[in-house]
């Protein structure tokens, strides 16, 4: 952590004390280290302790009353390298997953360049409220990352879930996120992800689809940039978008577009992650007028389409590792080990509609890997970037 540049952003949680101990192993660990208060967090602990520790004045407020000058708060934003929020209220979080500005550091946050750590922290009922919960998935949504908080005696008396992550455990996460940073652990590596639905055209106007946002693939194709790898991304029709100087995405429409963009780029690439929700079938023929209402009932025959993922399984080399994704409705496991053997993949992700917040139009996920071994990994119900993270870290440590 030698001359990183930490923003610590303090708000009013009874877990403030601890700061203190947070600000020396930071510092202790080489780290430079600013810190921003909101006003409630100055009856837990004082601004004196904080400064005199950090070695930096403390942020509270947006201008000085007695000078009168104005905080500048993108300064801030654009000086850290990360921001470390703990302990992290309901409050404080309710307000940065609603992108409220109330106080310097809300403004801090919503100008910051780099990325957010924070590290909730309150009663247990608090904790598992749906509201807290809704919020801590949006902020993950958001891309910040979520230090949880743990079990153990808490302020009220009570016992359980809510107490913040010892100082210890939010240094050592600070110290991995900046080597993991530093490493982008497949850069070098070439990734060809699916994602989208495919549309198969009846006539003109008219087509066959599914309800794939598409969201899964692009998460995931953000999780493969983050570890410093290049993107090739084939998007079925999407209302999904992303920039990035490592990405190039192709827009197709429908499974054979899609095919015929795998066939021309698998070759190149060492890995491929297939979340495409693809239609297996598309009219035999397309009309090339709008088809006209008549009296009697129509047919629309279908062709099986080609199946992309088996393609690049066929068509595997041993240097390549490829992934598939399973939507299942029964038999998830049964079902997934045979589309994982069938089309020749080193592991298949498995989610089910039967869970609750897992599924096409929801941003989140509960996501299980099956492997080539037959180990069987579940995860929790995460929004669709920590699924996605998820994916990538199981990845990562299956090629190493
Ligand atoms: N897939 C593909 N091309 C197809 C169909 C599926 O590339 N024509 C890929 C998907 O992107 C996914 C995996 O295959 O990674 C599983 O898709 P799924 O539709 O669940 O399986 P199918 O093999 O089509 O079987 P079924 O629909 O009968 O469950």
């Amino acid at each position: 952590m030698q001359g990183k540049r930490i923003l610590l952003g303090i708000t009013g949680g009874i877990a403030a004390y601890k700061i203190a101990f947070l600000i020396r192993m930071l510092k202790k660990s080489g780290a430079v280290v600013r810190t921003i208060m909101t006003p409630a967090s100055c009856d837990f602990i004082s601004p004196l302790v904080v400064s005199t520790l950090s070695g930096n004045p403390v942020g509270i407020e947006f201008w000085n009353k007695q000078t009168g000058v104005w905080t500048n708060h993108v300064e801030y934003g654009l000086w850290a390298d990360v921001l470390v929020i703990a302990p992290l209220t309901a409050s404080t979080l309710a307000k940065m997953a609603n992108g409220n500005s109330d106080n310097l550091l809300l403004a801090t946050y919503l100008s910051m360049k780099c990325p957010t750590i924070v590290a909730p922290a309150m009663d247990l009922d608090m904790y598992k409220h749906p509201a807290v919960k809704r919020n801590l998935l949006q902020l993950e949504d958001d891309h910040v990352l979520v230090i949880p908080a743990e079990s153990g005696e808490l302020a009220s008396g009570l016992e359980g879930e809510g107490r913040m992550a010892e100082p210890e455990t939010i240094h050592d996460a600070v110290a991995a996120f900046f080597k993991k940073n530093k490493s982008g652990r497949l850069q070098g590596r070439k990734v060809l992800i699916t994602a989208g639905p495919t549309y198969e055209a009846i006539d003109p106007v008219r087509f066959i689809g599914n309800h794939s946002s598409g969201k899964m693939g692009f998460e995931i194709a953000k999780a493969f940039l983050a570890e410093g790898a290049e993107v090739l991304l084939v998007a079925g029709p999407t209302h999904q978008s992303l920039v990035h100087h490592r990405l190039q995405q192709i827009d197709v429409v429908s499974a054979e577009e899609m095919f015929q963009a795998v066939k021309s780029h698998w070759e190149s690439c060492s890995i491929g992650v297939f979340a495409a929700a693809v239609a297996d079938y598309a009219p035999k023929v397309v009309a090339t007028s709008k088809l006209k209402k008549s009296d009697t009932d129509p047919t629309i025959e279908l062709v099986k389409n080609p199946d992309i993922l088996a393609w690049a399984g066929a068509n595997k080399s041993k240097d390549q590792y490829l992934v598939g994704f399973a939507l299942e409705t029964e038999n998830l496991v049964q079902n997934g080990l045979v589309k994982l053997k069938k089309k020749n993949l080193n592991f298949i992700v498995l989610n089910t509609l039967a869970d609750e917040g897992a599924g096409f139009s929801v941003d989140t996920n509960k996501i299980t890997i099956l492997d080539e071994c037959n180990k069987q990994t579940e995860f929790e119900l995460s929004s669709k970037f920590k699924a996605a993270e998820n994916i990538v870290e199981y990845l990562i440590n299956s090629i190493q």
